[in-house]
């Protein structure tokens, strides 16, 4: 699966390695971005959000088929008023504007993540951009909003339960694909890159059941000073990864 060529680094190229049909993104490291500028960590979200934008029409130029990004987790709740009021509004500004946004790349939105805990309008918001977006024919870009990996599987579990109790599943018909089909990431292949920026060793709750063999790349650099250079380096590290899925 992951082909590298013998090259010396530096002439490494994108051309040269075949890609993950889907990458995730763990977009960490605004709020230190902020606090080494003196500036508060809302100031690190709004430089983040504009890299967003950057890397993930790159990921599209570049033939990335799928790219799922974590904005907010189950557990950002816990965060300082303000800082949760900063993001919602983020989060809103940047809705008003993603269709548009995306349009030229045909790119296809999609959130993941349990939306009723967000505003009326933000729910709004999202269903217009899934709506609006989901007949293109390009990359698919999951943004991962209220997102935790537990939550999603106990979500998962809840249907199935009810499910069999109704009497449309049978418990021992119960298989990887079915637990896969239960996922907001139903019908999309798995995670085969994970990149993490900030240098943070964890997975922080993201894509617990899809990231079983997904390859994980830790990057030193913070969100806001993330580059398509860093993608870059990213994507060629993972091409001279030996995946082996429990094979020799
Ligand atoms: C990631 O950056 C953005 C969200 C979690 C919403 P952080 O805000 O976690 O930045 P650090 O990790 O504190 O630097
Ligand atoms: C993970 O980052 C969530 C997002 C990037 C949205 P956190 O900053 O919340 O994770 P921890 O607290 O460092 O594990
Ligand atoms: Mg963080």
């Amino acid at each position: 699966m992951a082909l590298f060529k013998k090259k010396p680094e530096a002439e490494i190229s994108l051309q040269d390695i075949i890609l993950p049909e889907h990458v995730g993104i763990i977009m960490d490291g605004n709020g230190r971005w902020a606090k080494k500028r003196g500036l508060p960590r809302s100031a690190g979200h709004t430089a983040g959000a504009q890299v967003f934008r950057k890397i993930a029409r790159y990921c599209s130029n570049i033939g990335i088929r799928y790219l799922t990004v974590y904005a907010f987790s189950t557990e950002n709740w816990k965060r300082p008023k303000d800082e949760v009021d900063a993001l919602m509004r983020l989060f809103k500004d940047y809705l008003e504007e993603a269709i548009r946004d995306f349009k030229d790349d045909s790119i296809i939105l999609r959130f993941i993540g349990d939306r009723s805990a967000f505003s009326p309008e933000l729910i709004a918001l999202m269903e217009e951009n899934e709506t609006e977006s989901k007949d293109r024919d390009g990359m698919v870009l999951n943004i991962a909003m209220n997102y935790g990996g537990r939550a999603e599987l106990i979500t998962a579990m809840r249907q199935m339960a009810r499910e069999a109790a109704d009497g449309t599943l049978d418990p021992d018909s119960i298989d990887e694909q079915v637990v896969s089909d239960h996922l907001y990431t139903k019908g999309e292949p798995d995670p085969d890159l994970i990149i993490r920026p900030s240098g943070e060793n964890r997975t922080s709750n993201f894509l617990l059941w899809q990231s079983a063999y997904a390859e994980y790349v830790i990057m030193d650099v913070l969100w806001p000073d993330f580059k398509e250079k860093d993608l870059d380096a990213a994507l060629i590290e993972y091409a001279k990864r030996n995946r082996r899925f429990g094979g020799v």
